[in-house]
């Protein structure tokens, strides 16, 4: 049975199983050091207790990109010049996406989403917010290349692409997205993107690891989840939340740690975890101006401004689509 939801095509089997979720699930917890794709973070209860992270006091990334889009508004307009059509790689939330329209004079917007509900919700948002502003939603994968709306076409591109999302992605897969972007975008394109950046060890792993215990709840909840839709019986309160912090890769790690030895089963397959055993659900990659230059360069992209906020904690960086592959 497949059920359609907009575009994004949930494949489910006779029990109503989310095929791919399986998948990725009892592959990840067959490897040595078990792990779980972090999309799969995000059901609707995992996309609640995301909001709700961006809200306590230990998660900065939101705040201070907000405080960046809001400030340096001017410095983006006169960077990126009035008349662009505003790609935005994710459905936009309701605080920074106005806040960019607001700044440059756009053209157009459109909003690529695979969640074809969210989309809709955000694009009519928009439009009460802009009503002169044309919005075309896109409901699309937006790691292939998109075929943009036809009304676009003529119009010089802006990608943009907040809440260092790219910093979930390990390099080779960042690059990936950042060369499929430029071909959505095409020539003479620009992108606004954030990125979180470097810091001592101890903000970083308190922004994954909140007092209040909320991204404990959020890691937590791909354990429930995979109990909940694979009819699993992991024990999920011999479980703890741990956010690492690793420095060879400049990423915080969320982990699930077996507080004793622990076995379980899911979807009909046995497992077991020894007491300090680990399950990866997610990796948060962080930059410096270096780094972030030479990611964005290797995806085709070459960096031509950059802003910080007021405790120089993130990063949003604008890089033009001029790269060529054979520069002395
Ligand atoms: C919105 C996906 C970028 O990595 O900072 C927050 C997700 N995970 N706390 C991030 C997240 C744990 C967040 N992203």
């Amino acid at each position: 049975m497949t059920q359609n939801r907009g575009l994004e095509l949930v494949d489910r089997d006779e029990q109503g199983v989310d095929r791919a979720f399986r998948e990725d699930v009892l592959e990840g917890l067959s490897e040595t050091q078990k792990a779980t794709p972090a999309r799969w973070l995000y059901d609707d209860a995992g996309s609640e207790l995301f909001e709700d992270i961006t809200q306590v006091e230990e998660y900065y990334p939101t705040r201070c990109e907000t405080e960046i889009l809001r400030a340096r508004g001017a410095e983006f307009a006169s960077a990126v010049g009035p008349g662009r059509a505003v790609v935005e790689f994710g459905s936009g939330s309701s605080v920074k996406t106005p806040l960019l329209l607001e700044a440059i004079d756009p053209a157009a917007y459109v909003p690529l989403d695979i969640a074809g509900d969210f989309l809709r919700a955000a694009a009519e948002d928009l439009g009460r917010k802009f009503p002169d502003l044309p919005i075309y939603p896109v409901e699309a994968d937006f790691m292939r290349r998109v075929e943009l709306p036809a009304e676009v076409a003529d119009m010089p591109k802006l990608g943009f692409f907040p809440g260092s999302t790219i910093g979930n992605m390990v390099p080779r897969t960042a690059v990936d997205l950042l060369r499929t972007m430029r071909a959505t975008l095409g020539e003479g394109s620009m992108l606004l993107i954030g990125m979180d950046l470097i810091k001592k060890r101890k903000l970083l792993e308190a922004a994954y690891d909140d007092a209040a215990g909320v991204t404990a709840s959020f890691n937590l909840n791909m354990a429930r989840r995979i109990n909940r839709e694979l009819g699993g019986t992991i024990p999920v309160e011999k479980l703890h939340h741990e956010a690492r912090w690793n420095d060879d890769f400049a990423r915080v790690e969320m982990h699930l740690v077996a507080d004793e030895d622990i076995a379980f089963e899911v979807a009909g397959r046995s497992f077991t975890m020894a007491k300090g055993e680990t399950i990866h659900t997610e990796n948060s990659h962080k930059f410096s101006r270096r780094s972030s230059n030479a990611l964005l360069l290797a995806g085709g992209w070459t960096p031509v401004g950059r802003w910080l906020d007021g405790k120089d904690r993130f990063s949003v960086v604008l890089a033009e689509a001029t790269v060529p592959r054979n520069a002395p």
